[in-house]
């Protein structure tokens, strides 16, 4: 069940997924938070960030799980998803570094690895599961094509993905060809989804989201048979809806 919001700029869309996230953590201040990357959730971060520092919001008790990180990069890389975990967020709230959970993307047995957070993240279902888009549908790393079924694993980056992603790298060789992400069904087992996307880049995926056929092609079209995803939207990108 999707509750759509739809707004003129991503100041506008931020402040909204930031009243959603603030609700949870005021209601529930040892919730879980399943998290993300990317641009999209970045003013979310920034306001809750702000938030923390004005209002004294507490994240002592919460616990966190990342969607995703690149294999190949140490955390220390600037690109890691670990570090811009820490840079957008964790450094700058009162979380505790043990609370803190990121697909390793170095570990020396990746599967093993995969396995073992899986079970933490069956045994800790995220309260909320903040999530982009990417441009060819998929959530977390879980390309087009990935299985309904998928739990942690090990994925190869679509060539689109590896594009899209070059801009925060100096050369496309140096994007890493390969990811480990949370599942759909790690995904899909969170109460709440907040779902951030904007720009007119977004509004085919996410008109095939919320409108378009269930299909392993538009990974992101398995929240359609989710019971509660609230989509933050601008105007571009829900201009074909
Ligand atoms: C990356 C991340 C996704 C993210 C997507 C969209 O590939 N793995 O979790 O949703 O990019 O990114 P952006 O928000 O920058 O458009």
């Amino acid at each position: 069940m999707f509750e759509i919001f739809v707004y003129d700029t991503y100041e506008e869309v931020s402040q909204k997924a930031f009243e959603v996230m603030k609700k949870l953590v005021s209601e529930k201040p040892n919730a879980v938070l399943g998290l993300a990357t990317g641009s999209s959730p970045v003013g979310l971060y920034k306001k809750m960030v702000e938030d923390h520092k004005n209002n004294g919001t507490s994240y002592a008790d919460i616990v966190s799980y990342n969607l995703d990180e690149y294999i190949g990069l140490p955390v220390t890389h600037s690109q890691s998803y670990s570090t811009f975990m820490h840079e957008n967020l964790f450094d700058a709230i009162d979380i505790k570094k043990g609370n803190v959970h990121l697909p390793s993307g170095v570990s020396s047995n990746l599967e093993k690895h995969a396995a073992d957070y899986e079970t933490e993240l069956e045994q800790n279902p995220q309260d909320i599961q903040v999530l982009g888009v990417g441009s060819n549908g998929h959530i977390g790393f879980n390309e087009p094509g990935s299985s309904f079924d998928s739990v942690t694993h090990v994925v190869t980056l679509k060539h689109q993905t590896r594009l899209d992603n070059a801009r925060f790298f100096a050369t496309l060789e140096e994007v890493p060809t390969h990811a480990v992400t949370m599942g759909i069904q790690d995904i899909m087992r969170a109460k709440t989804i907040l779902m951030v996307a904007t720009s007119l880049k977004k509004a085919d995926v996410v008109y095939g989201m919320i409108k378009g056929d269930i299909s392993e092609n538009v990974p992101a079209s398995i929240l359609q048979k989710h019971p509660h995803v609230i989509v933050v939207l601008d105007k571009a990108a829900a201009s074909k809806l």
